[in-house]
């Protein structure tokens, strides 16, 4: 395993393994603090392809000023250690300027996918994150990039990008996964105090309920969402910031729920913590894995 730093290196080990050994290349990019949920991405890229890349890089670009860019957990040494054993090839962790040189002037924007949900509460992050996965996609020109369900609408404006600029590049988007309590993994998780993460769990209980109510035939979008609430909102600690029931394909909020994909989500915060999870409804046209529908 090799740790690259730099841009130039990354590019010319990529292009040497595709060209001269033609061996196919995947790519997990990631922001480190790796946990299980970063892991099971690694393990399928690892199944999957000749050539794993991780690139480690806590992206200034998709976080607001108010936003934690400054505190996301950082340990490169620990992340090192885990992906040792996980057989990977390369790992990619650049510093800020290596990605965003002096007078860097060029964004990338999905439009409309990025306008809802997290991109209403954070704006300007999904700009940031097809800014940085553009640059990622065109160092390493992966055969595979790897994303995880946990971050739903994330790996729709991924999929769009792709399609639309037309990136030699397959998006394989994998389910969360989930802590016993049924906390999802997440990095943001370590912020949490004990009595917070006590609470944490009432989020995969809130979509729980989604799931449930849907599978006893409830159709209506607008109280399908008032049951979740309602389920977070008996623990005291949690506090909603949305909850959205939505087409799984663009995002539109669904009045009245029919045989299309549902993505059920909801940002609820703990304290300063804000934590992000979601369910697929209707998984029968989504594929084995409930993974978001394949394009
Ligand atoms: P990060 O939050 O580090 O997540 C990296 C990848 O891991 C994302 O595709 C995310 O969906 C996936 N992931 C996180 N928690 C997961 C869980 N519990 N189960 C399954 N997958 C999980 O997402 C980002 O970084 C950044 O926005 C990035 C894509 C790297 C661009 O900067």
């Amino acid at each position: 395993m090799e740790i690259i730093n730099r841009t130039q290196r990354m590019r010319s080990v990529s292009r040497k393994v595709r060209r001269e050994q033609d061996r196919t290349i995947g790519l997990v990019p990631t922001m480190g603090a790796l946990h299980e949920g970063h892991l099971s991405l690694v393990r399928e890229a690892r199944r999957m392809c000749d050539t794993v890349v991780v690139s480690i890089f806590v992206n200034p670009k998709q976080f607001a000023p108010t936003d934690d860019f400054q505190t996301y957990p950082r340990d490169l040494t620990k992340d090192t250690m885990l992906l040792a054993d996980y057989n990977v090839d390369y790992i990619f962790a650049p510093a800020v300027e290596e990605i965003y040189p002096k007078n860097f002037s060029t964004h990338v924007e999905v439009e409309g996918l990025s306008d809802q949900l997290e991109g209403a509460a954070r704006p300007g992050h999904f700009r940031g994150v097809a800014t940085v996965l553009t640059i990622l996609f065109n160092i390493v020109r992966p055969d595979f990039a790897y994303f995880g369900q946990k971050d739903a609408q994330q790996a729709l404006v991924v999929r769009r990008l792709v399609r639309d600029l037309a990136f030699d590049t397959e998006i394989v988007v994998l389910p969360t996964v989930r802590e016993e309590s049924g906390l999802a993994y997440s990095s943001r998780n370590a912020y949490l105090s004990e009595g917070e993460r006590k609470a944490a769990p009432v989020l995969r209980r809130a979509l729980a309920r989604a799931e449930s109510v849907y599978a006893e035939g409830e159709r209506n979008g607008r109280r399908l969402a008032e049951l979740v609430r309602a389920e977070i909102e008996r623990e005291p600690a949690a506090q909603t910031e949305y909850v959205s029931v939505a087409d799984a394909d663009t995002l539109d909020p669904l009045e009245r729920l029919d045989d299309r994909p549902v993505l059920v989500s909801l940002a609820v915060r703990f304290g300063k913590t804000r934590l992000i999870d979601n369910v697929l409804l209707n998984r029968a046209r989504t594929g084995k894995t409930g993974a978001l529908v394949q394009p």
